[in-house]
């Protein structure tokens, strides 16, 4: 076993055979999951629970995601079950889809932050469904990284933001690269009204199509509304030095002259490192969190990110929503 050293540190990823006794004997492991690396423990002990928080310096009022292997696991977390819910699990899991419901009361008022609803999801990664079979029960795990950081979407982000405390399954790099979209769900005979809490890879269209099958009237309430879920705090996924924020037709209309941006913020910035973005929304989700790491290295002091007007649309929602928690200043275009 790659058990800890005598420093209490895991020099290397360990196997799923050792995560899951890891699991059992009541200890947090990170695991690999399609969107980003969770950092897991089975539901069932809350002093465990309590462990996540504490590793990753979590305020409890920050809930967390229940991950399950099959919509039976789910339906015991519940108190409904709504045809939403079906439709939509039918269609995205295993997948980037986490449900919120109300919650049933095996699962613990830390997990949920006391609230009455319960975040669940089913991912696709096999490492993580083995592990979670393996042990015989769901595990919560929230994103593996220390709170307000950017995610880890490899084994050596995990061992790096945790400095080797946490022991990590190395399943490769994340295929989603973004978390999961977060969905709360309400329903009455004739209307399912959908609440997107986070946005992630799955779009609105998408949603309203699968939940068409349901013959009622469906109403997706977008981000944007002044909703946000719980712990959504403002500034989050953050890289170790600032990011920057600025509009293409700012950045164009200052002939792309990086004194520009320091004489706009009053700062001294020497090192810029500009974000380099797929067109692709997939291959930029999927790669996202590891170019903010990489453009984080020294001698690096500022990350700037120019939104361009490509960056419009759905598709794009998940990943300009991190990249704005993620930035400490933004620069817009103004008409005055
Ligand atoms: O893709 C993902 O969802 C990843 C992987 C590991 O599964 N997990 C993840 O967890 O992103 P975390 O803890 O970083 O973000 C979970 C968010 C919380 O911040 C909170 O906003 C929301 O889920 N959440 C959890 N329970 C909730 C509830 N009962 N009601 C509303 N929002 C909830
Ligand atoms: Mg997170």
């Amino acid at each position: 076993m790659t058990l800890p050293n005598h420093a209490g540190i895991f020099p290397e990823p360990i196997t799923i055979s050792e995560a899951v006794a890891l699991l059992k004997k009541g200890d947090v492991v990170a695991i690999p999951t399609e969107t980003v690396y969770g950092l897991a423990a089975k539901i069932s002990d809350e002093s465990v629970i309590r462990k996540i928080f504490t590793t990753k310096n979590r305020p409890f009022f920050d809930p967390l995601i229940v991950h399950v292997t099959s919509i039976a696991e789910a339906k015991k977390l519940t108190q409904l079950w709504p045809q939403g819910a079906q439709l939509l699990a039918d269609a995205f899991w295993p997948g980037p889809l986490t449900l919120v419901l109300p919650k049933s009361p095996v699962v613990h008022d830390l997990i949920t932050s006391g609230l009455d609803t319960v975040a669940i999801r089913w991912p696709r990664h096999p490492i993580a469904q083995e592990i979670i079979r393996a042990l015989g029960e769901p595990v919560a795990a929230p994103s593996a990284n220390k709170f307000g950081r950017t995610s880890p979407t490899s084994a050596k982000h995990v061992l790096d933001e945790f400095e080797g405390i946490v022991g990590v399954v190395d399943g490769g790099p994340c295929e989603v690269g973004i978390e999961s979209t977060i969905l709360k769900i309400s329903e009455t005979e004739s209307q399912i009204s959908v609440t997107v809490l986070r946005s992630g890879t799955i779009t609105p269209e998408q949603i309203k199509s699968v939940l068409a099958p349901s013959q009622k009237t469906i109403e997706i309430l977008k981000p944007g509304h002044n909703i946000e879920a719980p712990g959504q705090v403002k500034h989050h996924y953050m890289p170790a030095i600032p990011v920057l924020s600025i509009d293409q037709d700012l950045w164009e209309a200052w002939g792309k002259q990086f004194h520009q941006i320091n004489s706009a913020l009053h700062s001294n910035f020497k090192n810029p490192c500009f974000l380099k973005l797929s067109e692709s929304p997939e291959q930029a989700a999927r790669e996202l969190y590891s170019q903010l790491r990489l453009c984080s290295s020294p001698p690096s002091d500022l990350i700037i990110f120019v939104k361009k007007h490509s960056h419009q649309g759905d598709h794009w929602l998940g990943i300009i929503d991190r990249l704005q928690r993620a930035s400490t200043y933004h620069l817009v275009q103004t008409n005055d």
